[in-house]
């Protein structure tokens, strides 16, 4: 059993913690938010994940689990901080940085940091450069080279763990394991394979940053052509989701499906790491958040060109998280377009079971309300549907066959009963 200092206590932090607790690790959670920490301690978790408090609160009462506001002594370091993008779309390490200084004055000899961050490539050589110059009085290892066992370990582990899933995703998801050296790696694996019932690929940390940014990349593109595919045939009058239904018969052809756009803190910002890593080398995935980037606006601008059509128009917004079945509104291609329609002066009814609070800027805007989605199909002249939400399923085609609907997800499609076609 070892001692584990888990950094930044958030969708991915707190899981891994409670997990690592839970099969026998004595785990320090460190979060820089006080309320985060306060709450850990009671055994709650900040945000909704199915199995996550039960977990939780079994890690904390056992005693193996506590939150503070500093790191501690550890022999690994998990850090799980945010890697947003700058405003220029550069990789933003800063969260990094300030916790790779936090954690430097506790390192011992022979301990492992690991960055479980989604990174650029290259993180992890720069973590460890930034450690040795702030602790002279260890030993770090280099790129590829044989490691010394009292050199401080360095390795990336980079998490696929899909919110809603996490827990069961944690142990059975297949992880890939990057070390600065073999020895690196291999000291992380040790640690993984206590809760990792999935496979564990062992490969250096270059490799692994890159691996994790091409899987997002690799859903990027894919649902970019969708998206373009909703464009095509929304311009030549076609059901796209009829010619993706007939196109996706071929056995070598799998279309995925169009939306209103790509949110989320991973695939609408990871892309931009490869791209700001290889500029030259990149067109195609640089086109492709475009394409995903620039879908909020068409859908908003079809919503308005109806909207034009009444005196006062009213959209019910059907769903504003960045995907289906989740609270999490980060990157959310729909709050994007419930500003562009705020922006255009059209009265907007938020319907989300799952998103109890909007940001600011819009719980405070005198033509948003929230409403139930019997109270918004009431009110409304347009219904959008924007995130196909499961309690969305049991809408009946009848509340809204008088309305006028946008529905860039292809929701009513599912709506009383979906049909295919064949002899
Ligand atoms: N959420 C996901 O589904 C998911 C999936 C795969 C990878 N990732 C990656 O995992 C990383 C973490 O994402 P997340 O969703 O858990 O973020 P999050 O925002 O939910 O949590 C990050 C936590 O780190 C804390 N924090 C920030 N700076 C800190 C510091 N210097 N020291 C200690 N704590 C600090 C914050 O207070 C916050 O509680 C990101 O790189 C993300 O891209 C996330």
């Amino acid at each position: 059993m070892s001692a584990v200092c888990v950094v930044g206590l958030g969708y991915i932090g707190l899981p891994t913690a409670a997990m690592l607790a839970s099969k026998g690790d004595r785990v320090t959670g460190f979060d820089v938010d006080r309320k985060i920490v306060d709450r850990v301690n009671l055994g709650e978790a900040h945000f909704f994940e199915p199995e996550l408090d039960m977990l939780l609160n079994a890690a904390v009462n056992t005693g193996r689990f506590k939150a503070q506001h500093q790191p501690t002594v550890a022999e690994y370091y998990i850090i799980a901080v945010p890697t947003p993008f700058k405003a220029n779309k550069q990789p933003d390490l800063s969260f990094v940085d300030d916790a790779v200084a936090s954690i430097a004055p506790f390192l011992t000899r022979g301990a492992t940091v690991i960055l479980e961050s989604t990174c650029p490539v290259g993180a992890t050589e720069r973590a460890a450069r930034a450690l040795a110059k702030l602790r002279s009085d260890l030993t770090f290892p280099e790129f590829g080279q044989n490691a010394n066992p009292s050199d401080v370990g360095l390795a990336h582990c980079p998490e696929r763990v899909l919110p809603g899933r996490m827990v069961h995703e944690l142990v059975w998801n297949d992880r890939i394991i990057g070390g600065m050296t073999t020895d690196c790696a291999e000291k992380a694996l040790t640690l993984y394979k206590t809760f990792v019932a999935g496979k564990c690929f062992v490969t250096d940390c270059r490799t692994a940053e890159l691996v994790k940014l091409v899987e997002n990349s690799f859903r990027d593109v894919n649902i970019a052509f969708a998206n373009e595919l909703s464009s095509i045939c929304g311009h030549m009058d076609i059901d796209v989701w009829k010619v993706i239904e007939l196109a996706n018969k071929h056995p070598r052809v799998n279309i995925l499906s169009p939306g209103a756009g790509v949110g989320g803190h991973c695939i609408a910002v990871d892309p931009w790491f490869i791209v700001d890593g290889a500029p030259e080398h990149t067109p195609l995935i640089r086109a492709a958040r475009n394409v995903n980037d620039g879908k909020p606006l068409l859908v908003a601008r079809e919503i308005i060109a109806h909207a034009s059509k009444f005196k006062r128009p009213v959209v019910a917004c059907f769903g504003v998280s960045y995907k289906a079945d989740v609270e999490d509104v980060r990157e959310s291609p729909a709050l994007e377009i419930v500003k562009e329609l705020l922006s255009a002066n059209v009265a907007v009814l938020v319907c989300d079971p799952l998103v109890k609070v909007l940001p600011q800027s819009l719980a405070n805007h005198p033509l948003l309300e929230t409403a139930d989605a019997e109270a918004a199909l009431g009110k409304a002249d347009i219904v959008a549907f924007l995130v196909g939400h499961s309690a969305f399923r049991a809408l009946r085609r009848a509340d809204f066959s008088t309305k006028i609907v946008v529905d860039p997800i292809g929701l009513s499609r599912l709506i009383d009963g979906a049909s295919e076609t064949h002899a």
